[in-house]
C-alpha cells in the first residue's frame, strides 16, 4: 500500500482520486497526506451506501492461534462455529475461508452483533473485520556502498523470497532463469496460471469473496506494477539498458539476483483485504519461503490490537517458522506517531533518499531559469510556448470565474483560451481534461518535494515553489507575449542524501511506546524497478506511456531493499533466527543525521541499512519465540489466549514484573515526561557469532547535559561462538525536548554492534 503518488490502481480508483484531490488540491505536500486519509473515509462511504439500512453485513477475521494439529478437521471446525452464531440464517457461503496450513483462522461474513458472539466463543483469539490496504532501483544498491561485485554466497541461489503484493510480470527480463538450477529441495510452493520457472518458483492469487474487478487479471500476473517493481528490487536480474524514458540509466538490478521469487498476489484493482493478505501469508509460510516482503499497510493510523493486525498475525506465524518478515513502515509522514507497523517480530522500514535527484527546468521567456520537480518524460527539445495563468483563462459559459480557474478544477478552463499553451495553476488539477489540448501545466506552491516521481503526469510538467510561482506572475503581468519551456527531467546529485523521505511515517510506536520503530531505513524515493509492460507508467486518466522500468517512491519501495538485506544475511547465515538477522541489519546501519530529520530515531530506527556490514555484525541481540511470548504477557494477553498461538509452556504470572523494553531488541527506546526526571534500567544479552576470541567495550554517546547513561557490564569477553553475555543499561535523567539521541556501541576493534538510544518526551 506504500506506494506514494498521486495514483495507485485501475482506473476506478483513479477516478476517485480525482474527486477527492478536487476538493483539497492545494498547495502543498500536506494535502497529499490529507488525501490519503480522506481517501479510506470516502471509501468507507462509499461501501455503506452500497449496504443500505439492513444491518451491515461484513466480512471478519477470527483468529485462533497456531495451526490445528488436524488440518483436515479445521475446517468442518469452522462451520461449526459459523452455524452456533448464525443459527437460523446459516448459509454455509458465509464461510469464505479456512486458514489451516499456518496458522487457525477463518473468513466469514457477519453482522456486528454476530461478531461480538463469534468473538465470545472458545479458542477465539480475535475477530477484526476485514479491510481494504494499499501498496505503499537501481541506483540505490550503489549508493548504500552494496555494489554489483560483492562477495556473494553459494546458498544465494537456496534463499526463497515470498513477495505478498500485486503480483508478477513474469516476461520481465529481471525474472528470466537463465542460468538458474531447479528450486530447492525443500520448496513446496507452485504456480497457478503462469508457468513457473527457476526464477519464478511460485505464484498464487488470493480473493476469499470471488469477486473482481473488470480491470483484474485473474492470474498472479502483475497489471498495476507495483508487485513486479517490488519483486525485481529484491531479487531482480541484471539488466542493462534499463530506464523510463531516458531516466534514471543503467544497470537495474535487485539486491540478492540469485535469490528466487514467489509472489502471493493478494491484491486487486480496488486494494488489498485483509481476508485475502491473510491467505497469502498462511499459504507463504507452509510452502517454505525464508524472507517475506511486505511492502503493503493501512491506509491511516490505526492501533489495533496486535492480534487484530493481520501483519502482526502473519508476521508472527512467519517468525515462529524461522522466517523474517520485512514491512513498510507507511506513507502517513512526516507528522509523528504516523507509523503502521509496530510488530516487535517485524523489520519496519522507513524511506530514506538516494544521492540520484531529478529536476525540471523552466525557463520564461526572458531567459529567467527555475529549478522545477517533478518525473517529466517529455522532450520538447528546449521549445517555449506561450504562457498563461489558469485565473486568466475561466470557463466563463459553464459559470467559472477566476477564483475556480486558478485551481485549475474540472472544466473551469476555457479550452480554447489554453490550447497550446503552458499554464500556470495554483493547485494540482483534479481531472486533466480541461488540460488535453495545453502544452504542459505548472504548479506554483508545492514546497516539500523530495521525492520527483509523486508528480508524474502525461503532459509536460513541473512543480516550483511559491516563491518561483510568484516571479513568474509578476512576468507574466510584466509582458506582453510571455512564453515558457519545460525541459526534459534531469538527473542531478542530492549531496545531502540520506535523509528520509516527508512521506515515511514516523514513530513513536503507538502499541508499545518503550520499543523504536521504525527499526531501519532504506532507499525509497525515486527507485527505477521493472515494471509490467501493459501498465501505464502513471494511473492519471489519458495515460498511454509503457515501459519496461518505472521510478516510483514510498516505504514499499524501501521495504523490498531491506528485504534484499535480510536475504543477503541469510544466504551466509542459513541457520540464524529472525531476531538475529533483524539486529545485525540493525546495529551495522549507517548512523544518519537528525541535523536533515529531526525526528531523529522516530524516523530512521537505526539509521541506513548497510548489507555487507551486515554479514558479520559481531554480535547479535538475538530473540526467541519464548521471548516474544513473555513480551505478550506484559503487554497484558493472558495464558489462555497465548496457549493457542505457541507450544512454549506460558506463566504470565511469573513474569509480570518484568518491563516491556527488556525485549531483546537491538534498539532502546523510553518515552518519558519531560522536565520529569527518571531512572530506568533496560536488561539485554548479546550472542557472539565470530569464531575467534574477542574483547568488548561498550562505547556511549550521550548529551551528558540531559542524560546519564551507564552499562554493566562495560567490558564483555567472549570465546567461542554462540556465546552470550547480558548486560544492563542504566538511563538516568530528564529530558527538556521533544527527542533526544545517543548510542551504545560494543567495539571489539573489528566489530561496532552500534544501538541507537532514544528518549522522547510527552508534556
Ligand atoms: C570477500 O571475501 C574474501 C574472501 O573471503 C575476503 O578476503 C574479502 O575481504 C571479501 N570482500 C568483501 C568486500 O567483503
Ligand atoms: C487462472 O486460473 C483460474 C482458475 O483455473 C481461472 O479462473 C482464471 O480465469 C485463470 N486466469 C487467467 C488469466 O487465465
Ligand atoms: C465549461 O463548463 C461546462 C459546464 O461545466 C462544460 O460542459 C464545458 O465543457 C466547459 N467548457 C470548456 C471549454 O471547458
Ligand atoms: C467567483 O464566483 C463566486 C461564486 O461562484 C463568487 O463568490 C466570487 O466572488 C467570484 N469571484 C470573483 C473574483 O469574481
Ligand atoms: C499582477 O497584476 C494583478 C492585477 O493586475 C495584481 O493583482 C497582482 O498582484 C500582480 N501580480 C504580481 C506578482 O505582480
Ligand atoms: C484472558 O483474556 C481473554 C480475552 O481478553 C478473556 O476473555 C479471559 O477472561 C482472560 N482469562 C483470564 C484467566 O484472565
Ligand atoms: C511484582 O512486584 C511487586 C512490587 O515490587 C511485588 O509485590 C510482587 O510480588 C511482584 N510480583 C511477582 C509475580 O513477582
Ligand atoms: C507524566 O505525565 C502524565 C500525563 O500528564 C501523568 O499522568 C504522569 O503521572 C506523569 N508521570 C510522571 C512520572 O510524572
Amino acid at each position: 500500500m506504500h506506494e506514494t503518488h498521486i495514483k495507485t490502481s485501475g482506473p476506478q480508483y483513479t477516478e476517485t482520486h480525482f474527486k477527492i484531490y478536487r476538493s483539497f488540491g492545494n498547495l502543498n505536500m500536506f494535502s497529499l497526506r490529507s488525501w490519503r486519509l480522506l481517501f479510506s473515509l470516502v471509501f468507507s462511504f462509499l461501501i455503506l451506501q452500497a449496504h443500505g439500512h439492513d444491518p451491515k453485513i461484513e466480512t471478519y477475521i477470527v483468529y485462533m492461534g497456531d495451526h490445528p494439529k488436524e488440518m483436515h478437521v479445521a475446517e468442518l471446525h469452522h462451520m461449526n462455529m459459523v452455524q452456533k452464531v448464525l443459527g437460523r440464517n446459516f448459509a454455509p457461503e458465509a464461510l469464505l475461508h479456512s486458514y489451516k496450513k499456518s496458522f487457525n483462522a477463518f473468513a466469514v461474513r457477519l453482522t456486528q452483533e454476530q461478531a461480538e458472539r463469534m468473538a465470545e466463543m472458545d479458542g477465539v483469539i480475535s475477530v477484526f473485520q476485514s479491510k481494504t490496504h494499499k501498496p505503499q532501483t537501481t541506483r540505490s544498491w550503489d549508493f548504500i556502498g552494496f555494489p554489483r561485485k560483492v562477495n556473494r554466497s553459494s546458498l544465494e541461489s537456496d534463499v526463497i523470497i515470498g513477495v505478498i503484493d500485486y503480483g508478477i510480470w513474469p516476461e520481465s527480463d529481471s525474472f528470466n532463469d537463465h542460468g538458474f538450477s531447479s528450486p530447492p529441495k525443500k520448496w513446496k510452493g507452485s504456480c497457478q496460471n503462469i508457468t513457473c520457472n527457476n526464477k519464478i518458483i511460485g505464484a498464487k492469487y488470493f480473493r476469499v469473496d470471488g469477486s473482481f474487478g473488470k480491470d483484474d487479471i485473474i492470474s498472479p500476473r502483475d497489471s498495476y506494477g507495483h508487485g513486479t517493481h517490488c519483486a525485481s528490487t529484491v531479487a531482480g536480474n541484471w539488466v542493462n539498458s534499463a530506464g523510463l524514458f531516458g531516466l534514471g540509466k543503467g544497470t537495474a538490478r535487485g539486491g540478492v539476483p540469485s535469490a528466487r521469487i514467489a509472489v502471493y498476489k493478494p491484491c486487486w484493482s480496488l486494494g488489498c483485504e485483509t481476508a485475502d493478505i491473510l491467505a497469502a501469508f498462511d499459504e507463504a509460510i507452509f510452502d517454505g519461503v525464508d524472507i517475506l516482503s511486505v511492502s503493503l499497510g493501512a491506509q491511516s493510523v490505526v492501533h489495533p490490537d496486535l492480534f487484530q493486525d493481520v501483519f502482526a498475525i502473519g508476521a508472527f506465524h512467519a517468525m515462529k517458522k524461522g522466517i523474517l518478515t520485512s514491512t513498510s513502515a507507511g506513507n502517513l509522514g512526516s507528522e509523528l506517531s504516523t507509523m503502521t507497523s509496530f510488530a516487535p517480530w517485524s523489520l519496519s522500514v522507513a524511506a530514506s533518499t538516494i544521492d540520484r535527484k531529478y529536476s525540471t527546468k523552466v525557463q520564461l521567456g526572458n531567459g529567467r531559469v527555475f529549478e522545477g520537480v517533478s518525473m517529466n518524460t517529455f522532450d520538447l527539445h528546449h521549445k517555449t510556448y506561450p504562457l498563461i495563468y489558469s485565473g486568466d483563462a475561466p470557463n466563463i459559459t459553464g459559470g467559472f470565474n477566476s477564483s475556480r480557474s486558478r485551481l485549475c478544477e474540472q472544466n473551469s478552463l476555457d479550452e480554447a483560451k489554453v490550447k497550446g499553451k503552458i499554464v500556470l495553476c495554483d493547485s494540482l488539477p483534479n481531472d486533466l481534461a480541461s488540460l488535453s489540448g495545453a502544452a504542459g501545466f505548472l504548479l506554483a506552491g508545492f514546497f516539500e518535494t523530495d521525492a520527483a516521481s509523486l508528480f508524474r503526469f502525461p503532459l509536460p510538467f513541473a512543480v516550483l515553489t511559491l516563491t518561483d510561482g510568484i516571479s513568474i506572475l509578476s512576468y507574466l503581468n510584466f509582458t506582453s507575449n510571455p512564453t515558457v519551456a519545460i525541459y526534459k527531467t534531469n538527473e542531478g546529485k542530492d549531496s545531502l542524501a540520506p535523509y528520509v523521505a516527508s512521506f515515511s511515517s514516523r514513530g513513536p510506536n503507538m502499541i508499545t511506546p518503550n520499543i523504536l520503530k521504525p527499526d531501519i531505513a532504506a532507499p525509497g524515493v525515486d527507485i527505477i524497478a521493472a515494471w509490467p509492460s501493459i501498465t501505464p507508467i502513471s494511473e492519471v486518466e489519458g495515460d498511454k506511456r509503457l515501459s519496461k522500468f518505472n521510478i516510483i517512491s514510498g516505504t514499499s519501495m524501501a521495504c523490498p531493499h531491506a528485504t534484499a538485506a535480510a536475504a543477503y544475511v541469510k544466504s551466509f547465515h542459513p541457520t540464524w533466527s529472525p531476531a538475529a538477522i533483524k539486529s545485525a541489519l540493525m546495529t551495522t546501519a549507517t548512523p544518519m543525521s537528525p541535523a536533515l530529520n529531526p525526528e531523529a530515531e522516530l524516523a530512521y530506527g537505526a539509521g541506513q541499512i548497510n548489507p555487507i556490514k551486515a554479514v558479520s555484525p559481531g554480535l547479535v541481540y538475538d530473540i526467541s519465540e519464548s521471548d516474544y511470548v513473555r513480551f505478550l504477557c506484559g503487554q497484558g494477553y493472558n495464558r489462555t489466549s497465548l496457549r493457542s498461538i505457541t507450544d512454549e509452556e506460558v506463566n504470565c504470572k511469573k513474569i509480570e514484573n518484568e518491563t516491556v523494553w527488556d525485549l531483546n531488541l537491538p534498539s532502546f527506546a523510553l518515552k518519558r515526561n519531560i522536565s520529569v526526571s527518571f531512572s530506568s534500567v533496560f536488561h539485554r544479552t548479546v550472542t557472539n557469532v565470530v569464531a575467534t576470541k574477542s574483547v568488548y567495550k561498550a562505547e556511549v554517546i550521550v548529551p551528558r547535559s540531559l542524560l546519564t547513561i551507564q552499562v554493566t557490564p562495560s567490558v564483555l569477553s567472549f570465546s567461542s561462538v554462540g556465546e552470550k553475555k547480558s548486560f544492563t543499561v542504566l538511563i538516568e535523567g530528564t529530558i527538556n525536548m521533544e527527542i533526544v539521541s545517543a548510542s551504545l556501541t560494543w567495539d571489539d576493534g573489528n566489530s561496532q554492534v552500534r544501538s541507537p538510544i532514544v528518549v522522547y518526551g510527552t508534556q
